[in-house]
């Protein structure tokens, strides 16, 4: 795909060679994102960030990785403090915000609405999650994650073994994860969850249609037991008619540093899209698995930043220049 100008919008719209092309790009990008070297690459450009569902590591991360090429961000967050809440239109707010952006990331907690506001927007838009539909970006820095995290191990994505666990029909990131993993060869994808919840049929059938192998259980132990990649989610409470609802699920799949012990491969490593509902009643990633080298949902949050820069700078048609403006950062800097 040609990138400069693009919107992200689904990862349908990704080939296995653009995959490639953003994460040779976000590798290029550790020693800013790691706030070794500075570039001004972005200076004077301005990234809209609308967040009308809650977000932490989307919204900030989307924000560094624009800060971190030099450009600046203007943030909305919330209905309440914008005028969508006076009645205004999706398309009447992209109008005007696209006048005052380069690029812009929403949220919104409708299928379809990102897509809405991007057909009326004046500049590139990028999908940070609609409703239970996509999320494109985390998508990719979950790959990028698999990538680096099996690396030593095998050579390629192709054979993958991974299990996904938990809320899998609202989780927009396995939505989104399961359709880029269809582009590999010979998967074994393992679908955990309630029954309720399970995996929508059109996400299983594009997979058996692309020759992987799907197996679908009910069950934590045996789904994790023969996998690369533990990937759990929340239950996506938010999604539910009511609480109550949601409530029944809570906790029903919890991995800890036992479990992991006694049924995965020594190496499996563990991911999750954050934020792990860490109340009692739910805790689906224990926090005694913290001192696990195998869990990488830390690593794979900071890899957001690095495929986020990654897009941003193939969008806006800046990458042959981002070295160019570069020097060491002249600041203390602890370097982890
Ligand atoms: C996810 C989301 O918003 O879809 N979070 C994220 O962006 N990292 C997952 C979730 O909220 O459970």
């Amino acid at each position: 795909m040609e990138f400069a100008g693009a919107n992200i919008l689904s990862v349908d719209q990704f080939e296995r060679s653009d995959i490639e092309q953003v994460f040779a790009v976000a590798d290029k990008m550790e020693p800013y994102a790691k706030r070794r070297m500075v570039t001004r690459v972005l200076e004077g450009a301005i990234l809209g960030n609308m967040f009308f569902e809650p977000s932490t590591r989307t919204r900030v991360s989307f924000g560094c990785a624009f800060n971190l090429l030099g450009g600046e961000v203007r943030e909305t967050t919330g209905f309440k403090s914008s005028a969508i809440a006076k009645g205004e239109s999706l398309y009447d707010t992209a109008r005007v915000l696209s006048g005052y952006s380069d690029i812009i990331c929403m949220r919104h907690p409708e299928s379809g609405s990102v897509a809405e506001f991007a057909a009326a927007s004046r500049v590139p838009v990028i999908n940070g999650g609609d409703g239970a539909n996509e999320h494109p970006s985390q998508a990719l820095l979950d790959l990028y994650t698999i990538q680096k995290e099996v690396a030593a191990k095998r050579g390629s994505l192709d054979g993958l073994r991974i299990a996904m666990i938990g809320d899998l029909k609202y989780g927009r990131t396995v939505h989104s994860l399961v359709r880029l993993l269809r582009l590999y060869k010979k998967l074994h994808v393992v679908l955990v969850s309630p029954q309720e919840l399970s995996m929508p049929e059109k996400y299983v059938s594009e997979l058996l249609e692309a020759g992987h192998k799907v197996e679908v259980s009910t069950e934590l132990t045996d789904g994790i037991a023969h996998v690369d990649i533990v990937y759990s989610t929340r239950i996506q409470e938010e999604r539910f008619a009511s609480q109550e609802e949601a409530d029944v699920y809570r906790g029903r799949f919890r991995l800890n540093q036992a479990i992991y012990t006694k049924f995965c491969e020594p190496n499996t490593v563990i991911m999750h899209p954050l934020p792990r509902d860490s109340r009692s009643g739910a805790n689906e990633l224990d926090n005694d698995l913290n001192q696990n080298p195998n869990l990488a949902i830390f690593r794979q949050a900071d890899n957001g930043v690095l495929v986020r820069m990654a897009l941003f700078a193939l969008i806006l048609n800046v990458v042959d220049q981002v070295d160019r403006s570069a020097r060491e950062v002249n600041w203390y800097h602890r370097r982890t």
